[in-house]
């Protein structure tokens, strides 16, 4: 199993370009089946969950040839099933749900089932759904759903839930009459879904608020124009958090800096250097930044998806912080992993203390999740010393060109073997 090899240590300096939003892609990607015929998507991000929807969408009948633009064709659908075998090694695949429904009046999609940051269950998915018409049965692992007309309603969330709302927008732009969804989503992936569905002819008011409006209309057909899906912020974040905890500087390329603005917010309450342009944004620091408490919220709040690698920076801060992670119920499995660092982190509840460190050490560690694997390349940066994280696949999942990209700001880190010995690259 391939594995990532760091040596820490050293200032990061230079620029990074941002990819395409992997959580933008994975919704547009499949909603792509509700407008049939050939669809051009830019800027979709090279990566192991891109390449699983595709794959999904293949198994539904539509093939698709990735190039500098992404094409998919989706004028005919075979197949109105999402497997276990594909869900299973990308829990979005529930997002088949609403798109399969509105085309073609059913869908089978495997039940995703818990993952290492929670039971994330789906059943706001299927409340959503119903409320437009739609029903559910659960057989043999497999929520099986049928419509026979969608109908426009007003429904309410009774949890915030970005996929839930996705889920429920895709099927309900071909709705007869007008959705009203309330408590939605406001991320900006889902304003990225709703611009590329109305590209594709729906009419869709609100999305990146919590009030989502759609008006249904009777059928949707593929842009000319190349939809090109939003720069990642979560990635964005993470290359942010690592000019500064190796206390030099990363200009991030290509973003939207108002999508960054939580990020931003906290890393300057920190005393790192964040300086914005129209499509860039840059942070650094010159020696350690201060701890500042950290408490994860629905956009426009603290993302969850930057929980781990704040966690990492909060290791090597001046002065204790306290992180509550209020979206997952389990997802702190990096803290034990931080620990072999030599960091000091106590959990209680949904709560981390973390004390920080003048200094970590480098080690050998795993994650079991993609943002919890994130934080050990930036603990890793800081550390003095080599570092290896183990099960680079969960990084291949979210983190384009991961290698290249650190390379070229100055990091020493190259992909190694697991149980086989690193190379022996020294480094001045
Ligand atoms: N929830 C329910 N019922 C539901 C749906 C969600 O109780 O029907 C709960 C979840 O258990 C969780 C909370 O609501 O406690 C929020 O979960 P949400 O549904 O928003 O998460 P998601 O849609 O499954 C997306 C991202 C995640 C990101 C979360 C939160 C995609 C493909 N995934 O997941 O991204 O952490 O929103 O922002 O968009 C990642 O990229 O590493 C990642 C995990």
């Amino acid at each position: 199993m391939d594995t990532l090899l760091l040596n820490g240590g050293r200032p990061l300096r230079g620029s990074v370009p941002i990819s395409g939003a992997k959580n933008a892609s994975l919704p547009i990607l499949i909603a792509t089946l509700v407008a049939p015929g050939e669809h051009l998507l830019g800027n979709v991000p090279r990566l192991v969950d891109t390449s699983s929807m595709l794959s999904l969408v293949g198994r539904i009948g539509c093939p698709s040839i990735i190039g500098a633009n992404t094409r998919i064709d989706t004028s005919r659908v075979a197949f109105c099933e999402a497997p276990y075998d594909i869900v299973r090694t990308m829990r979005a695949s529930v997002l088949a749900l609403g798109p399969l429904l509105a085309r073609c009046g059913e869908a089978h999609v495997s039940l995703p089932g818990g993952c290492a940051i929670g039971m994330r269950p789906i059943d706001q998915h299927l409340k959503g759904l119903e409320a437009i018409g739609c029903r559910f049965e659960l057989e043999g692992g497999y929520v099986h759903g049928r419509v026979d007309k969608l109908r426009g309603a007003e429904f309410r969330f009774d949890v915030v839930t970005v996929t839930g709302t996705e889920n429920v927008l895709m099927a309900a732009v071909l709705a007869e009459g007008t959705t009203v969804l309330d408590n939605a989503a406001a991320e900006p992936e889902v304003e990225d879904l709703a611009a590329f569905l109305n590209g594709c002819g729906a009419h869709i008011e609100g999305a990146g608020t919590s009030r989502i409006v759609i008006h249904g209309v009777s059928s949707l057909k593929p842009s000319p124009k190349v939809h090109n899906i939003l720069p990642d912020r979560i990635e964005a974040g993470t290359y942010l958090v690592a000019g500064v905890i190796s206390q030099g500087n990363v200009r991030c390329e290509n973003v939207r800096p108002a999508d960054l603005e939580p990020v931003i917010r906290v890393l300057r309450e920190a005393g790192a250097a964040v300086e914005c342009g129209d499509t860039w944004v840059s942070a650094g620091a010159d020696g350690r930044v201060h701890a500042v408490d950290i408490e994860t919220a629905p956009h426009p709040g603290f993302p969850t998806d930057m929980q781990a690698q704040l966690m990492a920076l909060m290791c090597v801060a001046k002065g204790t912080s306290r992180i509550r992670e209020t979206i997952f119920e389990n997802r702190f499995m990096h803290a034990a992993e931080l620990l072999r660092l030599g960091a000091q982190i106590h959990i209680e509840g949904n709560t981390a203390t973390v004390t920080g460190q003048p200094q970590l050490s480098g080690a050998t560690v795993m994650a079991t999740d993609l943002r919890a694997s994130a934080s050990l390349v930036l603990a890793g940066l800081a550390a003095q010393g080599k570092t290896e994280v183990l099960r680079l696949y969960h990084l291949d999942r979210g983190y384009e060109r991961l290698v290249e990209k650190l390379s070229a700001v100055g990091a020493v880190v190259e992909r190694g073997q697991e149980g086989r010995p690193a190379p022996r690259r020294e480094v001045a």
